[in-house]
């Protein structure tokens, strides 16, 4: 072709990046890896091969670990952990830094050789996930220096497991071992099969940086070595970014055991177009929400929900747009849409749009004769129910549907098990104000999309899992409070005396469902006695049925999370105001209820509520400094419906203790209170009931906590369940709050000082709230 030609055409030529450096680096190595365990590289063991996506070419083959290789890797990050723990933040921080100016020295290799190995365009890899891999390490950095002074009180978890997927290798290693570091853990990393290459690299600029042997390891391998490792005895923590499922199972694996656990899961993110919205930026919004890394992103707006007024000029433009997408070669700077990860990935997307009978179109762009290319595609008509409006496809594929106004936008948005990402895209800043609390979500974007930043917390609500990546927030997810807890005592019930004759006057306390008290559906009580033997009264016995009639009460009253922080305040003031009036009461009922004088209980109640009063409108967000003309707020918002096993030894302090964040911070709450001395929380009902509560904001009740704990583990309606009660619940807990992926927060059989600095505070303001990122970029 002439020059001439070129210009009368105007047609793009090919501009393919050098894959020389990264060839030279595979035959340095035979192109057969081992793991990297203790600071070197293991011989390699029984082997796959990691393929090009591109073209289907052989690049390396890779060590399938096995459960010894993760007994070796988890016995390393033992050794190097307590001293890397104990070196000054400063110290770690300077590891941080070097890891951080290597990958850029490194950066094109590291960019190329992901490209070869996932298949995604050199542009992204290139200009996106190399750079933020870098600001992570040096975020990071920065996190380790300040963490001594900023964050005392907290210790590392130890050695941390990590298992990532094959959309982000290298984005998705550094946002798990950066922190994991900072906060002076060791750790052991699953890369996943179809893309360990970038990981082993870095394993060899940890080398280079001169971090110590052992911090950092690698053990590859399938999902099998992943279970290994969740497994692993050795293993306090576990990070794991990946599909739902193997998420739940994740969660299943490692209940009650002790482990703390952090979940970056899929997501069928809504991207919102408003009739005002400027149409082209959308377009171009779009383009890379959906199209970014061939939409095998976890926060891919992958569901369009366009306002009906311009829904047709809107797809029109959209098909044009598609149509004008560069597939091809990945490492062609000009293509925008590259190969997907694996033949299997690609069959997936395939039967999925095979199987749907919405209206769908392809893009006419040319898709090359080999290689795993899809092409992007947009597909209408189909119902909010349909599976392909709920599930995530995980390739270039975008579904879209219409909405009338910003409330049935937000119904929409909404109706998906998922909660990780949002777009919002208009002209009119009240209404994305307005829009973006409302959304079910960890992560929302104004006129925007896929915005990352290493100060800015990602993750999801619902099914999309839990914690944060990134941030203070994020650290967090790496550390612990700092204490030697003692091993929880199991509290009895006074059992019933010998001669004990049951009175003709029934005084069984009820339940507290919705502002009334409520007979216990199954009819079932039990007597309590004093710690002397007298008979005090009966307990009503709850079961499924009233957690659920409980559940339904406390949605009834989510307008709670709207109220402000000053009226909620005021309500636990009136409360704490009116159990001060019947103090001595109350005092006496502990007393008779455990033997021990009751006082200091009660007033250490009264000042937890204080406590919880003053911070209702005192846990702030934050502004994120981001490189970006903008903001990006963190928002704490209330969980949800948060469910409570309370405490058995501290009858009235323990459930105040549950129940005082829970509801400052806008949540509602079902509460199982003391088994054994449950009448101090029956008696709370009054001062519930006149202290301008609203209805359904608290529900409790009585009963078995080790009966009541499944129903409440697996509800699907309850966004977080946490369990302090002395009977240790923790696995049954962890094990069926699978179901829909609710938090927990569990005792794992260890004691906690209610009347101490430990019974309240920001630990507990942390597990009542989500932090929600949402970026409002603005300017030219
Ligand atoms: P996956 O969830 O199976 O794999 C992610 C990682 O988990 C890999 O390292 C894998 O080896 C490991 N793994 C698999 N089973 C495990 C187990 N039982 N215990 C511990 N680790 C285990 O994802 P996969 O199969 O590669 O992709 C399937 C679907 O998952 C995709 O189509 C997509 O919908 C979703 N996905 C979502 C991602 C996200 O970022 N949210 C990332 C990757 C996949």
């Amino acid at each position: 072709m002439t020059i001439k030609e070129i210009f009368d055409r105007m047609e793009y030529g090919p501009a393919p990046e050098g894959n020389a450096e990264a060839k030279a680096w595979l035959a340095k190595h035979g192109a057969t890896f081992g793991h990297f365990i203790d600071g070197a590289f293991t011989k390699p063991g029984q082997t796959f091969a990691t393929k090009n996506p591109a073209n289907g070419t052989d690049l390396s083959q890779i060590t399938q670990g096995s459960a010894a290789d993760i007994d070796e890797a988890v016995a390393a990050a033992r050794r190097a952990q307590p001293k890397w723990a104990r070196l000054p933040g400063h110290a770690r921080a300077k590891y941080l830094y070097a890891l951080a100016r290597l990958i850029q020295k490194h950066a094109r290799l590291l960019a190329v050789l992901e490209t070869m190995d996932n298949g995604k365009p050199i542009r992204e890899s290139r200009d996106i996930d190399v750079p933020l891999v870098a600001r992570h390490f040096y975020y990071h950095a920065g996190l380790a220096q300040l963490m001594d002074s900023e964050l005392p009180g907290h210790a590392p978890h130890g050695v941390c497991g990590a298992v990532i997927p094959w959309n982000f290798p290298l984005l998705m290693l550094a946002w798990k071992v950066a922190p994991a570091l900072a906060a002076g853990n060791t750790i052991v990393l699953k890369p996943a099969e179809y893309t360990p290459l970038t990981a082993l690299l870095f394993a060899e600029i940890t080398r280079e940086a001169g971090l110590p042997k052992g911090v950092f390891n690698i053990v590859t391998g399938d999902g099998d070595t992943g279970a290994a490792l969740v497994a692993h005895p050795g293993v306090d923590k576990i990070a794991f970014t990946g599909s739902t499922s193997v998420g739940k199972a994740i969660r299943r694996a490692t209940a009650g055991t002790g482990k703390a656990l952090t979940l970056e899961l899929g997501g069928k993110s809504p991207y919102i177009v408003f009739d005002d919205a400027d149409i082209d930026s959308a377009i171009e919004g779009l383009v890379d929400a959906i199209w970014f890394n061939q939409g095998q992103v976890c926060c891919a707006g992958s569901r369009l929900l366009v306002q009906e007024g311009i829904a047709q000029r809107f797809h029109e433009k959209l098909k044009r747009r598609m149509d004008g997408l560069r597939l091809g070669d990945p490492l062609d700077k000009c293509i925008d849409v590259g190969a997907v990860v694996d033949p299997v990935q690609l069959a997936t997307i395939t039967d999925m749009v095979r199987s749907s009978d919405g209206d769908i179109y392809h893009a006419k762009t040319p898709i090359p004769p080999q290689g795993c290319y899809y092409p992007p595609t947009l597909i209408t008509g189909l119902g909010t129910a349909s599976r392909l409006m709920q599930e995530e496809i995980f390739g270039p594929v975008l579904v879209s549907m219409t909405f009338r106004t910003p409330a049935e936008a937000v119904e929409l948005a909404n109706n998906t098990r998922y909660g990780l990402a949002a777009s919002v895209w208009t002209e009119n800043v009240n209404l994305a104000l307005d829009i973006a609390p409302k959304i079910k979500a960890g992560v929302v974007w104004v006129n925007a999309t896929n915005l990352f930043d290493a100060a800015a917390g990602f993750g999801g609500v619902r099914e999309s899992g839990f914690g944060r990546e990134g941030g203070w927030e994020g650290l967090m997810a790496y550390l612990k409070p700092a204490r030697t807890a003692k091993p929880l005592k199991p509290v009895p019930a006074i059992p019933e005396p010998s001669n004990f004759a049951p009175p003709a006057l029934d005084r069984t306390a009820k339940l507290f469902i919705g502002g009334k008290q409520a007979r216990p559906d199954g009819g079932y009580s039990r007597a309590v006695f004093s710690a002397k033997g007298k008979h005090l009264g009966h307990i009503g016995l709850g079961n499924r049925k009233d957690i659920r009639n409980a559940v339904e009460a406390a949605h009834a009253a989510k307008g709670w999370g709207k109220a402000t922080g000053h009226n909620r305040a005021q309500i636990l003031y009136y409360i704490a105001e009116n159990l001060s009036a019947r103090a001595a009461e109350f005092a006496t009922r502990l007393k008779d209820l455990t033997g021990k004088d009751g006082h200091a209980e009660v007033e250490a109640s009264i000042a937890r509520l204080f406590t919880y009063a003053a911070w209702s409108d005192k846990f702030d967000g934050q502004a994120k400094s981001v490189p970006l003309r903008g903001i990006a707020l963190a928002m704490n918002e209330p969980v949800g419906v948060i469910a409570a096993l309370c405490p058995d030894e501290s009858p009235l302090l323990g459930l105040i203790s549950a129940m005082a964040p829970a509801i400052a911070m806008g949540n509602t709450c079902v509460l199982v209170p003391s088994d054994p001395f449950p009448l101090a929380a029956t008696d709370l009902y009054q001062v519930l009931e006149t202290s301008d509560l609203p209805a359904g904001v608290v529900n409790i009740v009585t009963g078995s906590p080790a009966e009541l704990a499944k129903p409440l583990a697996g509800h699907m309606d309850i966004d977080a369940l946490w369990s302090f009660c002395s009977t240790d619940l923790s696995s049954l807990i962890e094990g069926e709050s699978a179901t829909n992926l609710k938090r927990t927060w569990v005792n794992n059989g260890r004691a906690r000082d209610w009347l101490g600095a430990e019974g309240e505070g920001r630990e507990f303001l942390r597990h009542a709230t989500a932090i929600k990122t949402v970026w409002v970029p603005y300017g030219e």
